[in-house]
């Protein structure tokens, strides 16, 4: 008698049958790109913990929307990195601000691009913190009005998805409300829901220049110990009209996603931070593993946990490699 009858590794034998068993694929189409934008001309900075990355003036941002929209990646998120500051942030309302000019120019410059513009007030404020400070205090209330202009404001610059990341409580009921009045109806609403305290963020605050000054945001960011408050907030932005809902960090948090997936029945966005790049980027460069390798099975078990859209900066090198797979 033959012992095992039972072999798993009969689908395993060469690269064609694995592929065709295969559960799970990154699709191009379900990238996005994040971008920080800043004043200026013919800037392109790049941000020292992220190789690869830069931190770019519009008319650089056009030629990198450019170079992505050739490779098939059709979906933005822009960061602003704003020299202009103030203590509540509201300067970030203006339509002069980096952020709606460039949303302007790069709608105008592209037919078929995809603009979501994040929704926040730490890259605007002195203290850097994401809301108003009162008595050292981030105060929930008053920080909801100056999101929701902002994001009236962005929309106004032509967004096609708004993104709030504060993680102030009631925001998404609020910021829903000021876009229907503002004849936004059909602006749909990407929000951070599940958005953790996390030390993954660290090259992004280089970037973006968003690092508070004093304190953390452990008092409105989510604790890494927690999963079911994650779905609390779930529910809530559901409840409050979130037509997506997001996971961040990713690689951390594959659990999250996973539970996300199981609860809710609207599309899963996941955020592959600036740290889960660096990480990678800094692996490659000590040579301790293979870059490409490395990066689509961090992406792919993003996706097998149950995002349906993953944010990454990995995204033009994903594109080009899935490029390369298919002419193979
Ligand atoms: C701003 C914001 C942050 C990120 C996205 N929006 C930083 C933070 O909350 O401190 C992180 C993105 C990344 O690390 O790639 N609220
Ligand atoms: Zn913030």
């Amino acid at each position: 008698m033959n012992y095992p009858q039972i072999r798993l590794r009969r689908l395993r034998q060469n690269k064609i049958l694995r592929e065709l068993v295969s559960e799970n694929k990154i699709n191009i189409n379900d990238l996005i790109y994040p971008i920080f934008i800043c004043e200026g001309k013919n800037i392109k900075k790049e941000i020292k913990s992220m190789p690869g990355q830069y931190t770019m003036s519009i008319d650089i941002a056009i030629t990198k929307c450019n170079e992505a929209l050739l490779l098939g990646i059709k979906s933005f998120l822009l960061f602003p990195v704003s020299k202009i500051k103030d203590e509540d942030g509201s300067c970030g309302i203006s339509q002069d601000n980096i952020l709606q000019k460039s949303i302007k120019i790069l709608k105008n410059k592209f037919k078929e691009i995809l603009i979501i513009a994040d929704v926040c007030n730490c890259a605007y404020t002195i203290h850097g913190h994401c809301g108003t400070l009162i008595n050292g205090d981030v105060d929930n209330d008053t920080t909801l009005e100056n999101l929701c202009n902002q994001a009236v404001s962005l929309a106004k610059a032509g967004a096609d998805i708004i993104a709030p990341s504060d993680m102030m409580d009631g925001r998404i009921k609020k910021i829903r409300e000021k876009l229907d009045i503002n004849e936004f109806e059909n602006v749909p609403i990407l929000s951070y829901s599940a958005k953790y305290a996390s030390a993954f963020y660290g090259p992004f605050r280089e970037a973006s220049d968003s690092s508070p000054k004093k304190g953390d945001r452990s008092t409105y960011q989510l604790n890494y110990s927690n999963s079911r408050e994650a779905i609390r907030e779930g529910q809530l932005d559901k409840i409050e009209g979130a037509d997506m809902i997001m996971v961040k960090p990713a690689l951390s948090y594959l659990d999250i996603i996973s539970k996300f997936r199981k609860n809710f029945n609207l599309p899963i966005v996941a955020f592959n931070v600036s740290g889960e790049y660096s990480m990678v980027k800094a692996m490659s460069k000590l040579k301790w593993g293979n870059e490409i390798k490395l990066m689509m099975e961090i992406i792919t078990s993003i996706k097998r946990a149950g995002a349906d859209i993953i944010i990454t900066y990995h995204a033009l090198e994903i594109a080009k490699q899935l490029n390369n797979e298919n002419e193979n």
